[in-house]
C-alpha cells in the first residue's frame, strides 16, 4: 500500500481528485490534511468517507504549520505529498493578499521541508496557468516560458512554483508540477464565475460580467484535470513541469450565453460590472507535453459546462448553505456599487 497525503482535499477540485484517487488506486491510503477555510468544505467528502472507509482519513491542519505538516507525514508513514491547498481566487487576493503569501508560498515551503526530511517518493504541487500572465492571439504558453502574474494570487502561486523547482535542484526532493487551466464542475464554492453565474441565474439574479466580457479563459471540466494530474503524480518526470487543459478558449460573455441557455433565462440577466483591476485578458495553454504522457480530456466546452449547470441545479443542498452569511458579506463588499450600463 502507499500512503498519499492529499492537501487541500476538502476543497473543489482537491475532493474530486480524491474520489478519483481512492476509486482507480487501490493500493492507495488517503490522508486528506486541510485547514477548513472558507472554501474547505466537510460536505465535498462526505461520500468519500463513507465509501472508501479504511483507505481514507482527515487531519485538520494547516500546510503553513511545520509542527502539524511533519506530525502528518511522519505519522502515516507518508510516500507521496499532493498539494492542492491554497488561497485560490483572485479577487480575494486583491482584497487582501497576505493570507495568499502565507498559504501559497510559505505553505508550500513547509510541505517541501517535510518531502525533504521525510524522503517521499513524490511532492506534486497543483498550479495554475495563471503563472504566465496574459497572452496574446494566437500564442500558447509552455511550460519553459517566463513566470510574469497580475494578481498578488498569480504571483504567489508563482512563488510556489519556484520553490517547488528550487528543492528538486538544490535538494534532489523528486518534485513535479501541474499548471491547470479553470476548473467547472461539481462542488466549487460560488466566488468563482461559473458557480456564481448558475447559481444567481437559477434565482433570476444579475450575473455580473467583468468589463466587456470578452476575457478568454480555457475552461475545463474538473475530471479532466483530475485525470492530468494523476497522470502526472504517475508517469511525470521529477523536476518538470506540465499544462493541464483543453487547449480550447472561450469568451466569459460565451460562458454566460451557454449557461442562461441551458437554464432557459433571459440575456437581460447578464449585469455589467467595472472591471478587476490588473484583470488578465486571456490564457492559452500548449498542452502537448502532458498529451505525449498518455492523457487527453474527454469533455469538450459544451459538455462541462452542460454537465456542470446540471449539477449546480440537482445539488441545492450544497451551495444554498453557502450562500449565506460570510458569503453574502463578501458577496456585497466584492460587488456593491459597480454596476454599470450596458453598451
Ligand atoms: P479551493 O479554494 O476550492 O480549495 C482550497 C482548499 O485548500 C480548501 O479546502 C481550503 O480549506 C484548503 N486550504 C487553504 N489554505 C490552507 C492551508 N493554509 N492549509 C491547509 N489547507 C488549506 O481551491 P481549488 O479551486 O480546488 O484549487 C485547488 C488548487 O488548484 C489550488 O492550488 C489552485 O491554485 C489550483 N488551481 C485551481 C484552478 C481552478 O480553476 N479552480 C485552476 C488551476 C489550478
Ligand atoms: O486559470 C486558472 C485559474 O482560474 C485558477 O488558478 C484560479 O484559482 C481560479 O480562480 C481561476 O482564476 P480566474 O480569475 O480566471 O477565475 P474567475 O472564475 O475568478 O474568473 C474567470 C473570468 O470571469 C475572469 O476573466 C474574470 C471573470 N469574472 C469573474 C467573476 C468572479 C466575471 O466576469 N464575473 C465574476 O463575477
Amino acid at each position: 500500500m502507499k500512503n498519499v497525503l492529499i492537501t487541500g482535499g476538502a476543497g473543489f477540485i482537491g475532493s474530486n481528485y480524491v474520489r478519483l484517487a481512492l476509486q482507480t488506486h487501490l493500493d492507495w491510503n488517503v490522508v486528506v490534511f486541510d485547514k477548513l477555510t472558507y472554501a474547505g468544505n466537510p460536505d465535498n467528502l462526505t461520500d468519500i468517507a463513507k465509501d472508501f472507509k479504511g483507505r481514507y482519513s482527515f487531519v485538520r491542519g494547516d500546510i503553513a504549520d511545520r509542527e502539524a505538516v511533519f506530525g502528518a507525514v511522519q505519522d502515516n508513514n507518508i510516500d507521496i505529498i499532493i498539494n492542492f491547498a491554497a488561497d485560490t481566487h483572485v479577487d480575494r487576493s486583491l482584497m487582501e493578499p497576505g493570507a495568499f503569501i502565507t498559504t501559497d508560498v510559505y505553505g508550500t515551503f513547509v510541505l517541501l521541508e517535510a518531502a525533504k526530511e521525510f524522503k517521499v517518493s513524490r511532492y506534486h504541487q497543483i498550479s495554475t496557468d495563471e503563472v504566465y500572465g496574459d497572452i496574446d492571439e494566437p500564442n500558447r504558453s509552455r511550460e519553459e516560458d517566463r513566470l510574469h502574474g497580475s494578481s498578488p494570487y498569480s504571483a504567489s502561486k508563482a512563488g510556489g512554483d519556484l520553490m517547488c523547482l528550487a528543492y528538486f535542484r538544490s535538494f534532489n526532493v523528486p518534485v513535479t508540477i501541474t499548471r491547470g487551466t479553470n476548473n467547472i464542475g461539481p462542488y466549487q464554492y460560488p466566488e468563482k464565475v461559473v458557480p456564481v453565474f448558475v447559481t444567481n441565474a437559477i434565482d433570476n439574479l444579475p450575473l455580473p460580467m467583468y468589463g466587456d466580457g470578452r476575457q478568454m479563459r480555457d475552461y475545463q471540466y474538473v475530471l479532466d484535470h483530475c485525470e492530468g494530474i494523476d497522470v502526472v503524480v504517475n508517469k511525470g518526470v521529477p523536476g518538470e513541469v506540465y499544462n493541464v487543459g483543453s487547449g480550447v478558449e472561450t469568451r466569459n460573455i460565451d460562458v454566460a450565453h451557454a449557461i442562461l441557455g441551458l437554464l432557459g433565462k433571459p440575456h437581460s440577466l447578464i449585469q455589467p460590472i467595472t472591471d478587476r483591476p490588473g484583470h488578465d485578458r486571456r490564457y492559452a495553454i500548449d498542452n502537448s507535453k502532458v498529451r505525449a504522457l498518455g492523457w487527453t480530456p474527454s469533455h469538450t466546452f459544451a459538455q462541462a459546462i452542460e454537465k456542470t449547470v446540471k449539477w449546480y441545479v440537482d445539488n441545492e443542498w450544497w451551495w444554498r448553505k453557502i450562500k449565506t452569511g460570510e458569503y453574502l458579506d463578501y458577496y456585497r463588499k466584492q460587488y456593491a456599487g459597480r454596476e454599470v450600463s450596458a453598451k
